[in-house]
This record gives structure tokens, sequence and C-alpha cells, in this order.
């Protein structure tokens, strides 16, 4: 596989170009993840100084037992393990021999990346019937293709993967994934937690410069989505902890002065002039502490929280039951 071709919306693409012409340009950090994407991804999950994946791999294969069980003891077998944003479908490994849900649904919105990973998933646990099904969690009027099942739904999302939405937005979310479990079930969320400034920051900025490549990457999947002609080698990597706001933030800098253009709906060419210096904003990844993500937990509705963490309390692994 090369390239893989994700079509978008009428209503995507024109989200795309208000966000490029918006004062702070930014755009939604779901577009990091064409193939190229979440390779890299993939690769920084291996990197020295992301805490992140090590630390929440290391929390479920310890707990996966007990979380298992309390799950069980509330909600029954599982029927549904469902996985919005599930990427390489790794973290679910340590939950499948345990949980033994009859169907794993993987959503994501690289379906295909999301496809690879399933063959491998399937051939280690062939009794569980394995889906991958494109959704885009972040659009609320786009409902998430759940099949019609009786039986009780865990919800697994990992990889504090929330943190890339605002708290309001993680509340809403977190809400409809409650309404969705109808009063049977819970939810499984990885949540990365506030810590030192120097660790946060150096998860962010590794050495191997992989993370600016994940970044930079984004123009190019950019420039195959709405046809823009962004040239990475006139950008650069920026990550830093915001401590007020509790995120890292990522950007891309523009080198020097940047005109880029993009195909306008008339045919006519319609751009955006960057001054140097000048950047395009493209991820928040909000940090949390137990106690305030406990109670995001409890406003969206959920009834009991149970949560894992490591030694250091870096990493955080929250049990919602419905
Ligand atoms: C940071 S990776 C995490 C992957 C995996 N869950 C883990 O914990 O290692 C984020 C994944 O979420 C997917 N994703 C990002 N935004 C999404 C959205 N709005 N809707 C559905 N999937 C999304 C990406 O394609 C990617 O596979």
């Amino acid at each position: 596989m090369t390239e893989d071709r994700r079509d978008i919306s009428e209503d995507e693409r024109a989200q795309i170009i208000d966000g490029l012409l918006a004062a702070q340009a930014q755009v939604a950090p779901k577009y990091f993840y064409d193939l190229a994407g979440s390779r890299l991804f993939d690769v920084i999950t291996l990197l020295d100084e992301y805490y992140p994946t090590v630390t929440e791999r290391a929390v479920l294969q310890r707990y996966a037992r007990d979380i298992a069980a309390t799950f069980t003891a509330a909600a029954g077998r599982c029927a549904l393990l469902a996985e919005p944003g599930a990427g390489s479908c790794e973290k679910v490994r340590f939950l499948l021999p345990v949980l033994t849900p009859a169907q794993y649904l993987a959503l994501d919105v690289s379906v295909d990346f999301v496809a690879l990973a399933l063959q491998s998933l399937r051939r280690d646990f062939p009794q569980v019937r394995m889906t991958a099904a494109a959704a885009d969690i972040a659009q609320v009027a786009q409902p998430w293709p759940l099949p019609d099942d009786e039986g009780s739904r865990l919800f697994f999302y990992p990889g504090s993967s929330i943190g890339n939405f605002t708290p309001d937005e993680a509340l809403a979310l977190t809400a409809r994934i409650h309404a969705q479990c109808r009063g049977q079930g819970g939810l499984l969320i990885g949540v990365d937690l506030v810590k030192d400034t120097a660790v946060l920051n150096a998860a962010y900025n590794d050495a191997l410069g992989v993370t600016a490549a994940f970044n930079l990457n984004l123009l190019r999947h950019l420039n195959r989505l709405i046809g823009s002609d962004f040239r990475p080698q006139q950008w650069e990597h920026l990550a830093f902890y915001d401590e007020a706001a509790a995120r890292i933030e990522m950007h891309l800098r523009a080198r020097e002065t940047v005109t880029v253009r993009w195909p306008g709906e008339d045919g006519q060419a319609s751009e955006r002039v960057f001054a140097a210096g000048e950047t395009l904003h493209t991820e928040n990844s909000y940090k949390y502490t137990s106690e305030a993500f406990e109670a995001l937990l409890a406003n969206a509705g959920f009834a009991q929280i149970h949560r894992w963490t490591d030694a250091r309390e870096y990493f955080g692994v929250f049990l919602a039951l419905a």
C-alpha cells in the first residue's frame, strides 16, 4: 500500500479552509493520520522520551484481570468491545483474553491502517468477531456505526486521545459514550496526567525528530486532501507545555514568509500568507489530574469510577461504569 486515499466531504473541506484562514491558523489533529502519519505515530510510541505508551501498556498489562473482573461484576459478560481511534489495535491485546467479548469493533478515521492491524489481531484471537469501521468521533452530528447488539458494551479509548479535545468537548464526548452504554456497560479510558513540565516538553520534542516529522507530515496530507501546495521544508515543528491551560500545544512555524495556495470553489486559487514565525496550530493535548478527570466522568453521567495508575502516577487508566 502506498498512499491511502481519504475522501473528505464539502463540509470538512470548508472546515479545513476556515481553519487555514483563521487569525490563528489551525487544523484538526485527525488530519495527522494518513497512512504515513499512523506509521510515524507508531514509531513515536517506541521513543525513550514518549512515556505515555509504555506506561499505559504497563498499567494495562498489570491490571487487565482486575479491570475485566470489575467490569464483569458490574455489567456482566462484555458483548461488544468498541475502540474509537483504535490505530494499531495493540493495547486491546491485553483486554481480549480476559474480557472475552463476543465482538470487537475498531473505529477510526484512518480505516485502511486499522484494517491492516485487524488482520494480525484476527489470527491471534480467532474466537472474537472483529470489524473495522470508518468513523470520525469529532463530528457530533455523525452517529457511530455500532451494531444492533443487546448485551453490555465496553468502550475502550486509550492513548489519552481524549486530550485532543478541549475539556468541554471531552465532557460532551464522554457523555455521548455514556448514552451509548444504554445504562449497562462502561468506558475504559487512558489519560495522561499532569506532571513535571520538563518531562512533558521532552515527550513532544524527541531527539530523533520523529514527532517533528509526524507534525510536518500533516502538510503532505493536507496537500492531498484539499490540493494545497504546502512545502514542508518551509516549516518547523514547535511543541510546548502551557501550564495555565494544562495542555501541550503543537504548531508548525513558518521559517520564512510563506504563501500557501489551494483551488477555490470557482476554480480561482485561494491563499494564505504566513509571515515568518507565524504558526499553524495542529494539536492540543490536555493533561488532567486524576481528581479532575474523575469529576469529568461523573459529570458525563457515569455512576462508578475505578482508577489504575503507575508508580510515578504519570498515566491513569479509568474504568467508568454506566
Ligand atoms: C494517537 S493515535 C492512538 C492510537 C491507539 N488508540 C493508541 O492508544 O495507541 C490516535 C488514533 O485515533 C485516530 N483518530 C484521530 N482523530 C480521530 C477522530 N476524530 N475520529 C476517529 N479516529 C480518530 C487516528 O487515526 C489514530 O489512529
